[in-house]
């Protein structure tokens, strides 16, 4: 099995799953991480666990790391055969019922370079897949960035991030937040991200996000012709342990680092 075939098969055999467990949240057991919009439910834990074990057979020896428990660190070698899932993203979204908007994400990467990238949007029955130079694609679609030139014709996801990171966040984004035309959080990176690359927004910006929450994403844009980077423009590597990231559709790309300049 190749991994984008291990990725693809495992987003649509636990599409379901998903499915079930958010038409009947009332029912899930929520528990908080380090406060009480970090929420933890029995999704995350049962789509990574599955994961792992899928991978174990598949793959023995390789690198899994993930948002949830001991899984959340940074591999010893980051050249390392490693894979990455954030195994509901969005899940403060996934818990109250909002929009309904979270994904189910992951990643392949040797090298120190994405490989390989998925994510399903459950509810919106949306398979964003891609491999590195094969391009990007939904559903079977394959897709481009949009052609928007200007940051004031431009829809830009500003993150709101966690409330430790939001006065760096204010400070560094207060041009883009004034410039950009128009403005959305949705909550769930991997979702914002991946509408780059479907041509629905222009840009995604956030302070401080881990591997795990992107690196499918970043792959799924680059591969939509799209541009990911640091916020001061310099290369994203996902293992490079720096936090803020900036993606785009490219044409507006080097409006937005000469805007987060402080
Ligand atoms: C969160 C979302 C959110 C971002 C947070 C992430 P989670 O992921 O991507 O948009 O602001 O920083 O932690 O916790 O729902 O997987
Ligand atoms: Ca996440
Ligand atoms: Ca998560």
């Amino acid at each position: 099995m190749s991994e984008i075939g291990l990725i693809e098969g495992f987003l649509k055999d636990n599409q379901d799953y998903v499915q079930e467990k958010y038409a009947d949240k009332g029912a899930l057991t929520v528990t908080q991480k380090t406060s009480a919009s970090d929420l933890l439910t029995e999704v995350d834990l049962t789509v990574q666990k599955r994961f792992v074990d899928k991978v174990e057979s598949a793959f023995p020896g390789d690198v899994i790391v993930g948002e949830e428990g001991d899984l959340s660190r940074f591999p010893d070698d980051p050249e390392a055969r490693a894979w990455l899932i954030d195994p509901i993203d969005g899940t403060y979204n996934f818990v109250r019922g909002l929009f309904p908007v979270f994904g189910v994400s992951i990643a392949f990467m040797s090298g120190g370079l994405i490989q390989a990238g998925g994510v399903l949007l459950p509810m919106m029955d949306e398979l964003f897949l891609a491999e590195r130079g094969s391009g990007a694609f939904r559903n079977g679609e394959r897709l481009q960035v949009s052609g928007v030139q200007q940051l004031s014709e431009a829809c830009i996801d500003v993150d709101f991030c966690e409330p430790g990171d939001r006065k760096h966040l204010f400070k560094r984004c207060n041009e883009v937040l004034l410039q950009a035309g128009q403005l959305r959080c949705r909550g769930a990176a991997v979702v914002s991200i991946c509408q780059i690359a479907s041509a629905d927004i222009e840009g995604y910006v956030h302070m401080n996000l881990t591997p795990w929450d992107f690196a499918a994403a970043q792959l799924i844009v680059e591969e939509a012709q799209g541009v990911a980077s640091r916020l001061d423009g310099s290369p994203l590597r996902p293992f490079d342990r720096v936090g803020g990231i900036l993606l785009s559709n490219g044409a507006v790309h080097q409006e937005l680092v000469d805007l987060l300049r402080v």
